[in-house]
């Protein structure tokens, strides 16, 4: 199979990480087709502990090519960050990751712009991950974005600039004598990123963001290619190529729990649009979930548990972020959600993620339906007004006693386990081929 998708059928943080790390062994390059940094994928290597945000998980492996593709949208200053961390580990990157010259570019604006627009939510703000991904897409959408090839082209960069600079200025203006506090950069940011660094309101002159960015694209100069062109050429070749989604479907722009999702396609059809290599070149969809549900950030969750049962879980499964360690929610599994999921990415075989954190929990309920003004409802809803008012309905499945983690094969799974195992399997239609049961590279099992 030479073109491999893989995504998150929950909302993001399913270990999609760890199971590229696993899939890539195979590949001769990783793309990243969306999101930026506000992904972080958590790979563990021996004792090591690496958590990658902009750069595909493939960068781990020796001699992998990597690709950040035009779907991405790119922070050059968490760009070059995360290349030196991963560089101070003794991991060659040079010569190895390449961006875009498609992708777009995360400036200042749009992380203040960020800030600006949650604060304007109030109650109902996303609780994104503060990295500006919202409104670089919005600017993709509304073609003033800035691209990698413009950051390489002072005069083209210094008029875009100058747009984005007067559009913060104008809204900054407008909100002058409005009582709306502008959230600090430290209330923004989840999860995945660092919240960004404190700040003033103050919009940076374009001339100085200019020659700042300029500079970071005279670095990204080297590694800006036609990211289309060499993975077209790849996969011709007959490489395989690993298409790595960040997020989640329910985090998906179109198909995910709107307005509380990131503003990418993190579905597959996203592997296509995000690097330029056509629907018809794709092999197969790997789907990720975890055993159990988790999000970060606000928005409807219909298996979430009570806080206390919440907490417990987040424990048992060390539910925090992946850098500013903020908790994670957590919930039963929901099928009516993997399925949906299921259906969207087309996906043809799953892994099931962390089945070791449900060691010891004397029963486990999966949510197989919602019920719903009278009615019951067996996919997820469009409304919003119905995400956060359905009721889930559960199959109630006998927990396991033993530990799970030295599990190599089917055979050594209690049967319990595996019972639970095969009913999320039928629940969600698709098949599930492989289980981990620890964050280790081997700490997994196959199934035939
Ligand atoms: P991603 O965003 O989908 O890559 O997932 P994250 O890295 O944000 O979160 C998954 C977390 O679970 C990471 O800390 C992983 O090291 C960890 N993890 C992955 N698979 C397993 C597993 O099977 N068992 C346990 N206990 N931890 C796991
Ligand atoms: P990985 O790839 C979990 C969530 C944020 C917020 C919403 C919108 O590690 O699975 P954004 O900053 O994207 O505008 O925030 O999406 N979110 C994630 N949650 N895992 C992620 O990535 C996420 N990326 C964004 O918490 O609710
Ligand atoms: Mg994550």
């Amino acid at each position: 199979m030479p073109a491999r998708v893989l995504i998150g059928t929950q909302w993001g943080d399913e270990g999609k990480g760890k199971i590229a790390d696993i899939l890539s062994e195979e590949a001769s390059a990783v793309v990243r087709y969306q999101g930026g940094a506000n992904a972080g994928h958590t790979v563990v290597v021996g004792e090591k502990t690496l958590i990658l945000h902009l750069i595909p998980c493939g960068i781990l492996r020796p001699g992998k090519l990597c690709y950040i593709g035009n779907g991405v949208v790119v922070d050059p200053e968490a760009l070059f960050g995360e290349i030196s961390r991963l560089e101070n580990e003794g991991i060659q990157v040079q010569g190895r990751l390449f961006v875009s010259l498609s992708a777009h570019v995360i400036l200042p604006y749009h992380k203040l712009m960020e800030r600006i627009f949650e604060s304007l939510l109030g109650d109902r703000r996303i609780g994104t991950a503060g990295r500006g991904i919202g409104p670089a897409y919005r600017d993709k959408a509304a073609r003033v974005g800035v691209r990698v090839c413009d950051l390489l082209d002072r005069r083209v960069f210094r008029d875009k600039a100058a747009v984005l600079a007067q559009e913060a200025r104008m809204f900054l203006e407008q909100l002058g004598d409005s009582d709306v506090l502008v959230l600090q950069a430290s209330q923004v940011g989840d999860d995945a990123g660092s919240a960004g660094e404190e700040g003033s309101l103050r919009v940076e002159e374009p001339s100085e963001v200019v020659e700042r960015y300029s500079a970071l694209g005279e670095r990204m100069r080297p590694m800006a290619v036609d990211v289309s062109k060499e993975l077209n050429r790849a996969l011709k070749e007959g490489k395989h190529v690993l298409f790595e989604g960040a997020q989640g479907t329910l985090l998906d722009v179109d198909f995910g729990s709107y307005p509380y999702v990131s503003s990418s396609n993190a579905t597959a059809g996203g592997a296509c649009t995000g690097t330029g290599v056509g629907p018809t070149m794709i092999d197969e969809v790997l789907g990720v979930a975890k055993a159990y549900t988790t999000r970060v950030g606000n928005g409807p969750f219909p298996t979430e548990l009570p806080a206390e049962a919440s907490a417990a879980l987040r424990e048992a499964g060390g539910e925090y972020g992946a850098t500013t360690g903020r908790p994670r929610r957590c919930g039963w599994f929901d099928a009516v959600v993997v399925k949906h999921s299921v259906r969207i990415n087309g996906v043809s075989r799953m892994f099931l993620t962390k089945l070791d954190v449900l060691d010891g929990i004397e029963e486990l309920k999966i949510c197989t339906g919602y019920k719903y003004e009278g009615g019951l409802l067996e996919d997820f809803p469009a409304s919003l007004e119905a995400m956060f008012r359905v009721e889930p309905l559960y199959e109630i499945l006998p927990g396991w006693k033993s530990s799970v983690n030295e599990a190599r094969n089917e055979k050594d799974l209690p049967e319990e386990a595996l019972s639970y195992v095969r009913r999320i399997e039928e629940l969600v239609g698709a098949k599930i081929a492989g289980i981990s049961v620890g964050s280790g590279r081997e700490e997994m099992l196959f199934l035939d």
